[in-house]
């Protein structure tokens, strides 16, 4: 990481930390029209602006949205959590209106859309933690994708990429190693040797870091952790899911 260039923006970038625990103090209006305007002016692939987002406070609601991403507290802690969702079918809409005779679903389509979503996303989260707030994406919504879209009445078309806790932390936890740049910037072409050694120097590093935050009690790497998590497949009902919603992989 480079101290060259400071400035109040890269500072922030580079202060980020996932937030899990919140107080109760709800959001203002006016600091989530700031978050929702950001995440507005993300870049969004020729326009088509692919994404909507669902913000959730009921308590009720927040509460399942919790159950449903796997017992996650902080979803129903936080004052308000964002859903923030591809949505081809505002697209289609836009489709329909100018009767136009084909709409055509593919995997770029996909992609366009959760691309979008992505980006708008961190928009809000730059500009929530810009305001002194936290956040913590929370990709446990797609655990029960299809619970998820009942629930929030997602029409098809529209897939809940990740939630988002938003709120004042009530904690500041410490800031989580990522690879040496050299590791992950490639000049020209990509560099395929060192590969093992980056990984190998980055597995010390969050060894200490995990046996930091436990108190000595956690022993494992990032690659032990990266093994472990693909030595099944994730989410194998995304694709019948997302099939189901409309969405086409041709
Ligand atoms: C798409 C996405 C989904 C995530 N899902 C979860 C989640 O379900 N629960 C959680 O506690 N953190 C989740 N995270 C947070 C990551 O674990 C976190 O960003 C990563 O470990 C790096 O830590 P940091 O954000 O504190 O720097 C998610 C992050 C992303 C980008």
């Amino acid at each position: 990481m480079s101290d060259m260039y400071p400035n109040s923006t890269i500072e922030l970038l580079q202060r980020h930390r996932s937030v899990r625990r919140y107080q109760p103090t709800p959001l203002q209006r006016e600091q989530i029209e700031a978050i929702l305007t950001s995440a507005q002016m993300a870049s969004s692939s020729s326009n088509i602006q692919a994404y909507s987002v669902i913000g959730v406070t009921e308590a009720e609601t927040k509460k399942r949205l919790a159950q449903l991403a796997g017992n996650q507290a902080y979803v129903e802690q936080c004052p308000l959590f964002l859903v923030w969702c591809a949505d081809v079918y505002r697209l289609r809409e836009a489709s329909l209106l100018q009767e136009s005779e084909a709409f055509h679903i593919n995997t770029e389509c996909f992609i366009t859309a959760t691309v979008d979503a992505a980006l708008a996303a961190q928009n809000a989260a730059v500009a929530a933690e810009s305001l002194g707030l936290g956040i913590c994406y929370i990709g446990g919504i797609r655990n029960n994708p299809r619970e998820v879209s009942e629930l929030l009445k997602l029409p098809e078309l529209v897939y809940p990429v990740f939630g988002m806790c938003v709120g004042v932390p009530a904690h500041s936890p410490d800031k989580r190693p990522r690879f040496d740049t050299k590791a992950i910037y490639h000049e020209e072409t990509y560099r395929h040797a060192g590969v093992r050694e980056h990984i190998e120097h980055y597995d010390e590093v969050m060894e200490r870091y995990y046996q930091n935050r436990s108190g000595g009690t956690k022993a494992t790497n990032w690659s032990q952790g990266i093994a472990e998590k693909f030595s099944r497949p994730v989410r194998p009902h995304m694709r019948s899911f997302l099939e189901e919603r409309g969405f086409r992989f041709t």
